[in-house]
């Protein structure tokens, strides 16, 4: 399971590749993903996303430092104190759990960061959220289809002001997500996320779907 155009296949196996080579990626590679970016739909169609394409390794490693100070404050014990969630076993918690900490270490290490970004001169509300992420999702997808590793982090928000900072972002621009992007050490394989009637009801709130 590496490169495939099946788009089923692709969302099944768009899983978080957190262990990444260091190995350089081709701007052209870098291209497809920021193209199927801005193939996504967005409030009112006014594109006001902007991405950054980071190499900088002085940048990538000023904002790691407080991608760990979070992890060290906040996501680690919570983590540590949280049973898997739905989909999950005790066990692929714990490797993922692993796998959180290892990018945490060696998030600076990724070739490729892009900054997902909006233009905006009011406060960030769902709306503008909605007007982003499929333009992020899309990215994981292509970079997935292309044989690149990646994952959706936000965790750099828990010090947005210091890390928008450190990522030179102007007054009015607002950071959504940064992927680091790479060859993945490990292998792409299914992602678990539980079974549909846990998540979907039909008419009522809690009646399960007849779909089923
Ligand atoms: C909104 C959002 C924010 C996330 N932020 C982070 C993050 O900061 N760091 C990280 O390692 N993973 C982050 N993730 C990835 C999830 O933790 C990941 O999807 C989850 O661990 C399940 O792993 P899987 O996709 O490989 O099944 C984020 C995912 C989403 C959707």
């Amino acid at each position: 399971m590496s490169d495939s155009t099946d788009v089923f296949e692709i969302m099944h196996t768009t899983r978080a590749m957190r262990r990444l080579k260091s190995d350089p990626v081709p701007d052209a590679l870098i291209r497809k993903i920021l193209e199927a970016g801005i193939c996504a739909a967005n409030g009112g169609n006014t594109q006001r996303w902007r991405f950054l394409v980071i190499k900088d390794r002085n940048i990538k490693r000023a904002v790691q430092r407080l991608y760990k100070r979070a992890f060290d404050e906040v996501v680690g014990p919570r983590y540590a104190a949280s049973a898997p969630p739905p989909g999950v076993t005790p066990e692929r918690y714990k490797r993922q759990h692993a796998a959180v900490e290892y990018l945490t270490e060696h998030y600076d290490e990724a070739p490729v960061w892009i900054v997902a970004c909006l233009e905006e001169s009011t406060p960030p509300t769902r709306w503008s959220g909605a007007s982003i992420y499929p333009a992020v999702q899309n990215m994981l997808l292509a970079a997935r289809a292309l044989g690149l590793g990646s994952t959706l982090t936000t965790r750099h928000l828990l010090y947005e002001r210091e890390s928008e900072a450190a990522l030179g972002l102007p007054a009015g621009v607002h950071s959504y997500a940064i992927l680091p992007i790479g060859y993945p050490m490990g292998r792409f394989g299914p992602v678990g996320r539980g079974t549909l009637d846990t998540f979907v009801y039909e008419d009522q709130w809690g009646k399960p779907w007849a779909g089923l």
